[in-house]
């Protein structure tokens, strides 16, 4: 492992302990690793690029520690590490552009890197992980599983995503469930095609189990 990759997860990993477990270490991690193999896959994007963003992608975001987002942090880090100031600038972008909340907010330029930790991050908000993070990060913030009879919202802004007070059930049908369509890489796309069918297998099988209650009409 390159050393600065190496000094940057050191700082990620610390600033990530005591986390809400679905925006722990281990989420980082995993987008890391798929961020990695993506990129392998598709043969673009800088790699050295590729991992310290998906290192650095959450540090600063509100669900994190539950708190307001930081937005000096993730420069600190980049800045200790020794990265060349290119590419911490090509790293900050993708940063400031891979959420999506941010996605919400229009058009961004693409760059290949940006499209790979992207795919990446959003691949662990959907399949079996995606599941165990919903309800970890929704119990973390005190939401109901499912509310019967409750229509799922048009999330259409950064605010309304921020803001939802949706139960994790609806949370599948206001973001998860879109995700497969707006993958950027077709890597990305077909391990998410396989995720999303899990998800689909796994919402029938909640609503079977509640005695007559049928998925949200939307
Ligand atoms: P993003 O930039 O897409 O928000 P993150 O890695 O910061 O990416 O975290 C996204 C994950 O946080 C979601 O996929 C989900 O697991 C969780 N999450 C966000 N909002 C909610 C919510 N209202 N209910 C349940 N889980 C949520
Ligand atoms: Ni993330």
């Amino acid at each position: 492992m390159d050393s600065t990759i190496r000094t940057i997860a050191t700082a990620v990993r610390e600033y990530h302990s005591g986390a809400e477990s679905g925006h722990g270490w281990w989420h980082v991690e995993r987008v890391r690793r798929t961020a990695m193999a993506i990129q392998q896959a598709e043969g673009r994007g800088n790699p050295l690029v590729v991992e310290a963003a998906a290192l650095v992608h959450d540090i600063g975001d509100y669900k994190v520690k539950g708190i307001g987002d930081d937005t000096g942090a993730v420069k600190k880090i980049l800045e200790e590490s020794g990265l060349p100031e290119d590419t911490i600038s090509e790293v900050l972008y993708i940063h400031e552009n891979i959420s999506f909340r941010k996605s919400l907010e229009g058009a961004v330029a693409r760059t290949p890197e940006l499209d790979i930790v992207q795919d990446a991050d959003r691949l662990d908000a959907i399949g079996a992980i995606g599941i165990a993070r919903a309800f970890s990060y929704g119990g973390s913030k005190g939401s109901e599983i499912y509310i019967p009879g409750e229509k799922p919202v048009n999330i259409d802004s950064g605010e309304a995503y921020r803001n939802s007070q949706s139960s994790v059930i609806n949370h599948f049908y206001e973001k998860l469930l879109t995700l497969k369509d707006k993958m950027n890489t077709s890597t990305g796309a077909m391990m998410a095609a396989e995720r999303h069918r899990f998800m689909e297998l796994f919402l029938d099988q909640f609503f079977s189990e509640c005695n007559g209650e049928s998925e949200p009409d939307i």
